[in-house]
This record gives C-alpha cells, sequence and structure tokens, in this order.
C-alpha cells in the first residue's frame, strides 16, 4: 500500500472511531451503504444501498470520503452495482440463475450438510440459487470474478476471457480492468471474502481488514461460509412431500409450479414476492436453497411499506429483529421471533 493510500484509509479510520457502531459478534445492522448521500437511512431502497453494492460509491454518515476507494487496491471498481452479479449479454450459461456474470465453482466442491434430519430427505449438492451466493461466500473465488467487465470495449485487449464455470479466475484478464483504468483496481490482487470463519491465513482478503481487530471496521468474518456446509443449514435438500407434511412437521406451500418454484403466496396474488418464502426446483424436486430464505437485493421490513428499511441480513422474512430495542434497528419490522423458520418448520 503506498503513502497517499495509507494517509487515506487512515483519515478514514479516524472517522470510524468517533462513529463506531459494530456489535462484538460482528453483526451490524447498521451498514452505511447508501448510494443516496442526502438520504442518510442506508438498508432502504434498492441493492446500491446495501452490503451488495460493491463499488461502495456511497459517503459514510456524516462524511465525505468515498468508501470504495479505500479498496480499489483489493477489487475492481466497475462503477456499476449489478456487473458484479449479473451481466445483460454474454452470462455465464453453466448455471441456471438470471443473466449471470460471475465464475461459480462447480457443486461438488461443497461438503453438504451431513447430519441426521427429521425426516432424513434426500441432501444433494448445491443447487444453481444456492452456488450463486456461494461465489462469493465460500472464499474461493475473486469478489470482481466477472464474465464480462462493464462498457463496450471496456475488455481492453478482448482476450483470454474468464471460462465459464472455473472457479479459479483468469488474473490477467481481471488485471486489464486496471491496466485501461488506473486507480479503480489493483493489478495482481482481487481479494476473495476470507475463509471459513477465519480458519486460515486472511491477509489480501476481504477479511484482513473487516476483522474487527482494526479499529471497529465491520467483521465480515461470520459471513465467510466457506467450502464445507455441514455447519450450515441444509441447502440443495429437498423439501417434504405431501407424507412429510400430513406427519406436521412442516407447512405446505400453497402455491407450486413444476420445473420452476413452489413458495407461500402469504398475500394470495399468486406472485412470488420478495418477502415469500420459495423452493427451487432445478430438476430433482422443491429444494432449498440459499434464496429460499434471503434475497440479495433486500427486502423492505415493512413489506409494501418501502420506506422501512430492509431486514436484516437479506433475509425474505425477518425472523425477530427489529422494534428499536437497540439503536441500530430503528426503522426495522420485525415479523416476530423465528418467523422465517416458522414458514416452513411447524415447531
Ligand atoms: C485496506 C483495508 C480494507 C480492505 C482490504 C477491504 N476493505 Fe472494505 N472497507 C474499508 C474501510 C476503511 C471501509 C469504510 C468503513 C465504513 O464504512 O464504516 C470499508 C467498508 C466496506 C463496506 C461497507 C460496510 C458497511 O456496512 O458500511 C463493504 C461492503 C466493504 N468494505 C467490502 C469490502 C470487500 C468486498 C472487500 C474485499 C474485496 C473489502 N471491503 C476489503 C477497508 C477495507
Ligand atoms: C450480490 C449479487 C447481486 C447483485 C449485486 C444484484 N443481483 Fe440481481 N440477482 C442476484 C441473484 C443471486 C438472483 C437470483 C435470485 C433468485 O433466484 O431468487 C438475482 C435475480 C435478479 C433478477 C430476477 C428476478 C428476481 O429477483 O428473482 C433481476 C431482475 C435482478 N436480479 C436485477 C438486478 C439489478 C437490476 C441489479 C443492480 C441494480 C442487481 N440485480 C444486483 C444477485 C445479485
Ligand atoms: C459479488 C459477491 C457476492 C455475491 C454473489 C453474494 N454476496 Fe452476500 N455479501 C457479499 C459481500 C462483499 C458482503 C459484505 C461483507 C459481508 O457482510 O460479508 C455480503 C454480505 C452478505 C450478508 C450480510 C449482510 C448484512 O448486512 O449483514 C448476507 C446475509 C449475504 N451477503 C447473503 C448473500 C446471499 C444469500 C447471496 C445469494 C443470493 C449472496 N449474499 C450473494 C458478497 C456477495
Ligand atoms: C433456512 C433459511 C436459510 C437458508 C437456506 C440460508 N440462510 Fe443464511 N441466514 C439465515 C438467517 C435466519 C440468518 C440470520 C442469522 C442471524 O441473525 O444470526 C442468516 C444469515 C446469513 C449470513 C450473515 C451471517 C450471519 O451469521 O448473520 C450470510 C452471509 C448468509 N446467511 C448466507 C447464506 C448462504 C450463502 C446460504 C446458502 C449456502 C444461506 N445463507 C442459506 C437463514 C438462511
Ligand atoms: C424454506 C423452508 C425452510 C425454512 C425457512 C427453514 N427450514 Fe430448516 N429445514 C428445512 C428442510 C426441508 C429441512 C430438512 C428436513 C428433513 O430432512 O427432515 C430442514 C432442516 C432443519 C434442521 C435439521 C434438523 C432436522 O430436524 O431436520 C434444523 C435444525 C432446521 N432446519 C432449523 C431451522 C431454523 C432454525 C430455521 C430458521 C432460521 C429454519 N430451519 C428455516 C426447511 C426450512
Amino acid at each position: 500500500m503506498d503513502i497517499t493510500k495509507t494517509t487515506k484509509l487512515f483519515a478514514g479510520l479516524g472517522m470510524l472511531i468517533l462513529t463506531g457502531g459494530a456489535f462484538a459478534d460482528g453483526w451490524d445492522p447498521k451498514s452505511n451503504a447508501n448510494s443516496k448521500p442526502r438520504d442518510p437511512i442506508a438498508n432502504t431502497g434498492g441493492v446500491g444501498d446495501t452490503r451488495h453494492n460493491m463499488t461502495m460509491n456511497y459517503l459514510r454518515y456524516g462524511g465525505s470520503n468515498d468508501v470504495g476507494a479505500d479498496m480499489d487496491e483489493y477489487r475492481n471498481d466497475y462503477g456499476a452495482v449489478c456487473v458484479y452479479c449479473h451481466t445483460p449479454h454474454g452470462a455465464n450459461t453453466q448455471i441456471d440463475a438470471p443473466l449471470w456474470n460471475r465464475t461459480v465453482a462447480p457443486d461438488s466442491v461443497y461438503e453438504p450438510y451431513d447430519r441426521p434430519t427429521t425426516l432424513m430427505r434426500p441432501m444433494s449438492v448445491p443447487g444453481p440459487t444456492s452456488l450463486t451466493c456461494l461465489s462469493c461466500h465460500d472464499g474461493t473465488i475473486a469478489i470482481d470474478s466477472v464474465l464480462n467487465m462493464p462498457g463496450s470495449g471496456r475488455n481492453p485487449m478482448n482476450n483470454s476471457q474468464n471460462a465459464s464455470r472455473a472457479a479459479a479466475s483468469n488474473m490477467d484478464f481481471l488485471n486489464q480492468w486496471a491496466i485501461a483504468y488506473p486507480g479503480t483496481g489493483a493489478s495482481g490482487k482481487h481479494a476473495t471474502l476470507g475463509p471459513d470463519l477465519g480458519n486460515s491465513e486472511i491477509s489480501d482478503t476481504c477479511a484482513g481488514c473487516h476483522n474487527n481487530s482494526i479499529f471497529e471496521l465491520e467483521s465480515f468474518r461470520a459471513f465467510m461460509i466457506g467450502t464445507d456446509l455441514r455447519n450450515d443449514h441444509p441447502v440443495g435438500v429437498l423439501y417434504p412431500d405431501a407424507a412429510g407434511v400430513e406427519a406436521g412437521f412442516f407447512n405446505e406451500p400453497n402455491v407450486k409450479l413444476p420445473g420452476n418454484m413452489a413458495f407461500f403466496d402469504t398475500n394470495g396474488n399468486n406472485r412470488a414476492d420478495l418477502d415469500e418464502v420459495r423452493l427451487y426446483d432445478s430438476g430433482e424436486g422443491y429444494e432449498v436453497e440459499c434464496a429460499s430464505c434471503h434475497d440479495p437485493h433486500g427486502v423492505p421490513s415493512g413489506g409494501s411499506d418501502t420506506n422501512t428499511r430492509f431486514s436484516p441480513s437479506f433475509l425474505r422474512i425477518n425472523n425477530g429483529i427489529g422494534d428499536e430495542s437497540h439503536d441500530g434497528n430503528i426503522n426495522i419490522v420485525s415479523n416476530g421471533p423465528s418467523a422465517l423458520c416458522l414458514t416452513c418448520h411447524t415447531k
């Protein structure tokens, strides 16, 4: 890191000490992610106002710094929010996900949940709507590992593309961005989020800074899922059939679209709304995947009241955080404890 960068970063960190606010467990609902500087409420409106804005082009509360610039050494700044995940053309055809612009790992690298479950429903590898999330959260793939960089001609030398399904990114290809647009990315360093709960080396990963030990910088350690999914809620697991539902352990989704998805249509409009839990059918029947419980663009906690802040952790249904029990929760509407879990489980 050169001197100017260091000075700039530490000027930023000085500010952090004043604002502070991360919790001991590292989870901080008060993300500063906010692409509308004049509206000080983060986590409202759209994906640009969430931690899924990888450009981080927003201002800190009351500050004037462009947060993203601090991170230019660690990821390409493509200058657009959607690009890190989607592309309008030339998407990854090897994964059944909407216009997917990222390299993804083959499902075989993941170790599925292996404990006995109540109904012992068939457990398989993560499906497409989990592989999308894992392409960042497993900590093996660079945050900026896309197939298409934005803008026509913005693929400077137009050679050596990223192979669609290669988890290991073509670094020469990613480096072309920094060469063409100096100051918006680092030659040679394309950081991953970091390893599973920080079990191994974290330098040169995002967690190298985001680990709660450097001043009060948000810790990302809890969000690093790794490739070992044995300690995570099962994904790629077949939802109970009618017999399982009758046995009284599970609720039945009231809309089923074979070959596509099933969902709990709580408002009866026959659409899978953002705040309705869904199960995905990628050929084996309805399965639980990451996007069953989470929407990566954020879901207003007050349902149709879009002025409310998003449910924490991108959850489709707020699982009990809110009601202003501490100041980080202001304007988050809770659905009550375990509301998400009880959508599927009857307990
Ligand atoms: C050199 C240290 C450093 C590294 C490495 C780093 N960051 Fe940051 N990050 C910062 C600073 C400083 C901030 C501003 C803190 C704030 O907004 O409170 C920040 C803020 C963020 C935020 C906003 C957090 C919030 O809730 O407001 C996100 C998201 C983020 N970084 C993602 C990343 C990603 C992804 C990587 C890896 C590609 C990364 N960072 C690597 C220093 C770093
Ligand atoms: C961090 C990754 C990420 C970012 C950033 C992102 N998306 Fe998505 N998007 C996804 C994933 C994953 C899905 C698939 C969700 C599913 O299958 O339910 C998706 C689905 C969609 C869909 C299909 C409809 C739906 O919601 O299921 C649209 C449209 C979409 N995204 C638009 C956008 C736009 C526009 C932006 C930028 C403003 C954006 N996304 C930014 C990850 C992202
Ligand atoms: C382009 C990379 C990328 C993709 C794809 C992605 N994420 Fe993230 N996600 C991040 C980064 C970076 C952060 C901010 C650092 C952190 O909190 O771990 C984050 C944060 C989160 C958080 C914590 C949010 C908070 O405010 O505390 C959740 C939950 C999450 N992601 C879930 C998902 C799910 C589910 C998917 C797939 C539907 C997904 N992510 C896809 C990069 C990604
Ligand atoms: C059955 C529902 C469900 C599924 C499936 C699920 N999650 Fe979550 N996830 C949650 C809940 C609930 C939380 C909030 C936990 C908390 O507040 O401590 C969460 C939190 C997270 C967080 C934030 C870290 C944390 O501990 O708060 C990340 C990142 C995340 N999930 C990613 C994923 C990814 C990636 C997948 C797929 C491999 C996935 N989730 C599958 C329910 C789910
Ligand atoms: C989208 C539906 C869905 C949601 C939401 C959901 N689960 Fe599950 N869960 C399942 C399915 C399906 C299984 C596997 C059932 C089986 O094989 O018996 C499972 C398995 C489990 C297991 C493994 C043990 C067992 O008896 O099966 C636990 C524990 C669990 N879920 C807890 C939770 C918690 C806690 C939440 C809320 C954070 C939650 N689940 C949300 C569908 C869901």
